[in-house]
């Protein structure tokens, strides 16, 4: 038979495959959640929603086979509506964060939780890569930043907040800051221009992407001058300031005691420069678009500029490219129900942090985020409560878990495990659970299969 998509005529045999299939089939995209290619399922989200304009209805297709002269259409403003309400019906009740907040709050944009994980695992050498590659001046940070980290920290609600600048110092006592490789050059050229915290993480991370930097700092000093604060024991933070440069400077960074007035004719051949506390008195030249003091703010804000200028320097094909804010579910202040039973029984298992690990595991891969991205779901319109406690997480064997808040009652994990996860009461109430007795049942595979973080497994 012939069907049409998106006005493409298309032949299928009306019985081996459904809407969505032959859709896939013809490189045509159409969103799902509990639809997974070759597993039992029954639809239930509508995110696959497509309307056949032969008849006027709106199907969904991942469970609609094709019949004769069908022709449909998978994107319209109606359509788009029709899965943004999904997608907000479904976050109503999801009490869980994709990023914690300690992360979100961070003006560095640390991933705190990650580093409390390997932390965890006396992972100290990975710990202190990840907090130096965000970061890059860790250990003076942990000297200047206010850690506004720790004042959201979730776990200051339950007892004590997780001591994460504590962690940081530790982190940094634990390992040898200064043992760095020396990445290969790539043979371009730039030059950064003032050594305060946005300069140096702007040299760190073009250094690492390759290039020849050079520091431009006409104070004589490097980093030091420009930090400001009264309230530490300075001669300390001197010493700290001056390891952490030479960590630059085993990577190859050059520091250049000079005003950079005096070598513009030299600057200006170069493949760019980053004017990091200077006017630029060329277009070429990149500034800071936003003004702040926060000294983790500069690291975030030279991070980004060198990434703007690793961009335009390796433009393939002209296309530039677009930025998405990816969607974030947060569900705010823990209930006194989850203080509580949170107090009594930690969602994970004691760890020498102290941390709840509050993010999501699946967080880079989950397709409920995914599509709420895609549609632009700010948050739901219809609040976020749940019979379910958020960070209550059901351990199913050695490394993998059962978050029911994160779950969307897809059913997949039903429909593909015998007698492992089931249902439990009907309608709006209707909640998926895993009775203990059942634990043993389940295949690991379902973490993969599950769209959401409602399954899964602890990261190696
Ligand atoms: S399940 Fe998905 S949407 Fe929910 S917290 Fe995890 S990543 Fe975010
Ligand atoms: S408990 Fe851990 S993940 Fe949660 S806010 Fe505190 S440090 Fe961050
Ligand atoms: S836990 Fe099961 S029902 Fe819930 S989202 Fe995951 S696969 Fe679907
Ligand atoms: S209803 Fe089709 S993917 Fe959910």
């Amino acid at each position: 038979m012939r069907i049409s998509i998106n006005n493409n005529p298309i032949e299928t045999d009306g019985v081996s495959e459904t809407l969505i299939e032959v859709a896939h089939r013809a490189g045509i995209d159409i969103p799902s959640l509990c639809y997974a290619k070759g597993a039992k399922h029954k639809s239930s989200c509508m995110l696959c929603a497509v309307r056949d304009c032969a008849s006027g209805q709106l199907l969904p297709s991942c469970t609609t086979m094709p019949t004769e002269g069908m022709q449909i259409e998978t994107d319209s403003p109606e359509i788009e509506l029709t899965r943004t309400l999904s997608l907000e019906l479904l976050l109503s009740d999801h009490r869980a964060d994709c990023e914690a907040p300690c992360k979100v709050v961070c003006p560095g944009g640390l991933d705190i939780p990650a580093m409390n994980r390997l932390y965890d695992k006396d992972r100290f050498d990975e710990a202190l890569t990840l907090l130096r590659d965000t970061l890059v001046i860790p250990a003076t940070l942990c000297f200047i930043c206010p850690a506004p980290c720790e004042k959201i920290c979730r776990k200051g609600s339950i007892n004590t907040a997780v001591p994460i600048r504590e962690l940081k110092k530790e982190l940094v006592s634990r390992t040898d800051l200064q043992k760095v490789a020396k990445p290969p050059q790539n043979g371009m050229s730039v030059a950064v221009i003032g050594s305060d915290p946005l300069g140096l993480s702007a040299a760190y991370r073009l250094r690492k992407l390759g290039y020849r930097v050079r520091v431009f700092e006409k104070s004589g000093d490097v980093l030091f001058p420009h930090i400001q604060t009264d309230k530490v024991d300075r001669t300390a933070l001197k010493g700290v300031v001056e390891l952490e440069v030479s960590v630059l400077t085993n990577m190859g960074v050059e520091f250049v005691m000079s005003d950079e007035r005096d070598r513009l004719h030299e600057l200006e051949e170069l493949d760019g420069v980053i004017a990091a506390v200077c006017e630029a008195p060329s277009p070429k030249w990149l500034v800071p678009s936003a003004k702040t003091k926060q000294p983790a703010r500069l690291v975030l804000e030279g991070c980004k500029l060198a990434d703007a200028l690793h961009a335009s320097l390796s433009v393939v094909d002209g296309t530039a490219t677009t930025v998405t804010t990816t969607f974030n579910s947060t569900f705010g202040r823990l209930s006194e129900a989850e203080v509580a039973s949170l107090g009594t029984e930690l969602p994970t298992q004691q760890v020498a942090s102290g941390c709840l690990y509050c993010d999501c595991d699946k967080k880079t891969t989950c397709k409920l985020r995914l599509y709420a991205t895609r549609y632009g779901i700010k948050s739901s319109r219809y609040g976020a409560s749940s019979v379910f406690e958020a960070l209550h997480r059901q351990r199913i064997n050695g490394s993998m878990w059962f978050e029911p808040a994160k779950c969307i009652r897809c059913g997949l994990c039903v429909y593909n495990s015998d007698n492992g996860f089931t249902f439990r009461d009907r309608g709006f109430v209707m909640q998926v659970v895993l009775p203990p007795e059942n634990v043993g049942n389940v295949k690991e595979e379902l973490a993969d299969l599950c769209p959401t973080g409602g399954i899964w497994k602890d990261a190696p």
